[in-house]
């Protein structure tokens, strides 16, 4: 019989002709709109599958993997973040699980550094001032959207991974004067010279005591940890009241690592310059009266760090070859460890 293999978003080029080259070997199910995978559909279909290939929007835990099945085998998320995925279900199942860690780092390094500009030089408010017509009573000033530079700032990691690295990477011809770092990776030694960073950059890289220290010498502030229960909120009020009034925090990383409301008050009360977000709690839903999206601080984008066409083609191939690799017990391309 055909293994039977479901897969939650209608995928492209390269991605999708790979799945339909198994038919034969395959029962490829996919899950047919557009938009995110209805749950009931996926519970429903689930019965029997030996590979599911997962968004980040879907939830992997038990009730999930009892709808699947025991002759389930694999899991394949198009995603760096996994905290969609119940791990510890999946390692006492002896389900594998892959993922995309490494081909989008470029990409989100590259939202990191619009969102870290975008915060300081007021992009967000800038073009909603040309927007809205403001900009004949607001002709050229030498103060108009004034914001600090990126030349000189100290800039500061929570979770110093890939995306975080190749961000410093991108930071170095910037001028920046030093890098802090906060990581808590167990088992997992932050490699300097990863990058090469250490031999590129003349500017001190240092582990950070703790979030207080990092808080309070940081002007650019940089999320990137992955979202566990000691990451959540790890940026909330006493974070932000130890932060500079000029310092901007950005996150690439998940919604819940800050804590919306304690950011809302913190630009409410100018106790940090500005914010931008790739990310938020409860997203996708923010709704137009949301007192986040009220802030001219802020710039918001709707998650699209590893938005590029090439990144996303990688991303859907690589979870494809995993969910394969995983049918196999062949090596994924990337397999998250349990
Ligand atoms: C995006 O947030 C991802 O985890 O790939
Ligand atoms: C994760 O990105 C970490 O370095 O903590």
């Amino acid at each position: 019989a055909r293994s039977k293999v479901i897969v939650t978003r209608q995928l492209f080029d390269e991605a999708q002709r790979l799945l339909d080259a198994k038919k034969d070997e395959l029962e490829v199910v996919q899950w047919p709109s557009e938009k995110p995978c209805d749950r009931s559909w996926l519970l429903e279909h689930a019965k029997g599958a030996t590979g599911i290939l997962v968004m980040l929007s879907d939830k992997v835990d038990e009730e999930l993997l009892d709808a699947a099945g025991s002759q389930l085998k694999v899991i394949a998320s198009f995603s760096v973040g996994t905290d969609h995925v119940d791990r510890g279900a999946l390692k006492s199942r002896n389900i594998r699980l892959g993922y995309t860690p490494t081909c989008l780092t470029d990409a989100v390094a590259d939202l990191t550094i619009m969102l870290i500009l975008m915060a300081q030089r007021r992009g967000g408010e800038s073009i909603s001032m040309v927007r809205n017509g403001e900009w004949p009573q607001k002709p050229w000033h030498p103060l108009l959207m004034t914001g600090p530079q990126i030349r000189g700032s100290t800039v500061g990691f929570l979770g110093f991974g890939r995306i975080a690295q190749a961000t410093l990477k991108r930071l170095l011809p910037f001028g920046i004067k030093k890098a802090l770092y906060l990581t808590s990776t167990p088992g997992k030694p932050v490699k300097e010279d990863h990058f090469g960073l250490v031999q590129e950059a003349a500017i001190p890289i240092e582990s950070a005591t703790g979030a207080d220290q990092l808080a309070k010498e940081s002007d650019v502030v940089i999320v990137g940890c992955a979202l566990t229960p000691s990451t959540k909120h790890l940026v909330s009020t006493d974070f932000f009241n130890k932060m500079k009034k000029l310092a901007v925090v950005v996150n690439i990383a998940r919604g819940p690592v800050i804590d919306t409301d304690a950011l809302v008050r913190a630009l409410d009360e100018e106790q940090i310059f500005g914010a931008g977000l790739d990310v938020i709690e409860n997203e996708p839903n923010i709704q137009a009266d949301h007192p986040i999206l009220k802030q001219p601080r802020c710039v918001l984008v709707p998650h699209i760090g590893s938005a590029t066409i090439e990144t996303r083609e990688q991303m859907a191939t690589e979870s494809v070859k995993n969910v394969f690799a995983g049918l196999t017990g062949a090596a994924m391309v990337n397999e998250a460890e349990l």
